[in-house]
């Protein structure tokens, strides 16, 4: 037998044998419960039988004996007198059929004693359950209710439980044999593709862990030397000193920079939690303004129109600085950049020199640098993260020479136009 067999067999079997088990025991707390409201009205009424004084009830007839009381729905009622003699008398003009008169009921009339007793009988077809009460001296009476609309309403209960119970067990069947469907198998393509994906992802992880190493090792053995000169040397002129320390902090200032770099890096497409609308204009003029801090000799200009795209605003914001830093970099001595945004497109475009057209393919390269940017500080790392960024919020990033000189960086992100309200 197969798994998906056994489950279901298993579900359906252990689910049917709670619903019977439930069905059963609700049926017999209803059915006790029913029989025992009549039960209770037969005996309350045979003990008003038991408190009359026997020479009292009339042979002929007991007119005292309650009769049992018929209130509209009620059970039908039946009563007679059965003398010690095993003589039947009904009360007069009674047309309920005759209760039937047992050996039992004869020794009960002639005990003499208020002895009872109970039981399911049947008069002319009807189902009825009796009393039988001693009335010493006299005889014995019998009081009896029937039993037909406990009947029907148990008869109703079984049919709505058996429902239950099968529909139940194969509903649970069904729902068994759906969760344990067999999750299709992956093709050998699939399969392949899929390593394929992982083998990437690995040797990109290995790569990044290889080349951050190497990264690394250039200002730590940088701020090392410092630190050892500074330690070992025997007497240092201040103002060397100054320079040393100063050089240990610079260093320390790019480490942090990488440092931070490399963890972006390193999130890979992992989606940002904090995702926001985020008005891209407002980010650009923020970048605008950090930009003329860092570089106040360059004249910055932005023209951005209101737009809103949704993403992380820091990592957004990172990726605008980098291509705005960029910009800066290579910009000679009171150039302009100018910044612009329209319809989700923020441009940057410098008058420096430009980038080598052998350097292009490369710019966005983990570690790459260009040769124009020997002797200027960075770490190659910029590019990377602004497109990085930009894929993850499902746009681009692309450099190009611009016309008449300079570099124009285009990030391209799903951005919507938003109006702007005027007061
Ligand atoms: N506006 C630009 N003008 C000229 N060359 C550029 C410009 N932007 C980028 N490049 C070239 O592309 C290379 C890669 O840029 P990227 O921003 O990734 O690194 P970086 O600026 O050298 O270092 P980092 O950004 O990590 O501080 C640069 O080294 C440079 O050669
Ligand atoms: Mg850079």
């Amino acid at each position: 037998m197969t798994l998906r067999r056994r489950v279901t067999l298993m579900s359906a079997l252990v689910v049917g044998a709670t619903l019977v088990l439930a069905s059963v025991t609700c049926y017999f707390v209803m059915r006790g419960e029913l029989r025992g409201q009549i039960d209770d009205s037969l005996r309350e009424q045979g003990h008003q039988v038991a408190r009359i004084p026997p020479q009292r009830i009339d042979p002929t007839f007991p007119r005292r004996v309650p009769q049992p009381q018929r209130r509209t729905g009620a059970s039908q009622a039946y009563v007679q007198f059965v003398s010690a003699d095993g003589t039947v008398r009904r009360p007069p003009g009674s047309t309920e059929p005759r209760l039937p008169v047992t050996a039992a009921t004869r020794a009960i009339a002639r005990s003499s004693s208020t002895r009872h007793a109970l039981q399911d009988t049947h008069a002319d077809g009807a189902h009825l359950r009796m009393l039988t009460v001693g009335v010493p001296g006299r005889g014995a009476v019998q009081l009896a209710r029937s039993l037909t609309s406990v009947d029907r309403a148990l008869s109703r209960l079984r049919i709505v439980l058996v429902l239950l119970t099968v529909v139940g067990t194969a509903f649970a069947a069904l729902l068994a044999r759906i969760l344990s469907r067999p999750v299709a198998a992956p093709t050998e393509h699939e399969l392949a593709v899929s390593q394929g994906a992982l083998a990437d992802s690995l040797a990109a992880q290995r790569q990044l862990v290889a080349d951050a190493s190497h990264e690394l090792r250039t200002p730590v053995t940088s701020v090392r030397t410092n630190a050892e000169m500074l330690r070992d040397a025997s007497y240092v002129p201040d103002d060397e000193r100054r320079l040393i320390a100063g050089e240990v902090v610079e260093q320390a200032e790019e480490l942090t920079a990488l440092i931070g770099d490399l963890i972006d890096l390193a999130r890979g497409d992992v989606p940002d939690p904090a995702v926001e609308d985020v008005r891209l204009d407002a980010l650009a003029y923020e970048s605008v303004q950090r930009a003329r801090r860092h570089a106040p000799g360059l004249d910055f200009r932005l023209d951005a129109e209101p737009c809103v795209v949704e993403g992380a605003p820091e990592r957004l914001a990172r990726a605008i600085n980098n291509l705005l830093d960029n910009a800066a970099k290579h910009s000679p001595d009171g150039a302009a950049v100018e910044v612009t945004l329209r319809a989700g497109v923020l441009t940057a475009r410098d008058h420096g020199p430009g980038i080598d057209p052998d350097d292009l393919p490369h710019v966005f390269d983990r570690f790459h640098r260009g040769a124009n940017a020997r002797g200027r500080p960075g770490s190659g790392l910029g590019l990377a993260i602004v497109r990085q960024v930009a894929e993850a919020h499902g746009g681009s990033v692309a450099l190009e020479a611009a016309p008449g000189g300079g570099t124009l960086a285009r990030l391209t992100l799903p951005a919507e136009r938003v109006e702007t309200v005027t007061a």
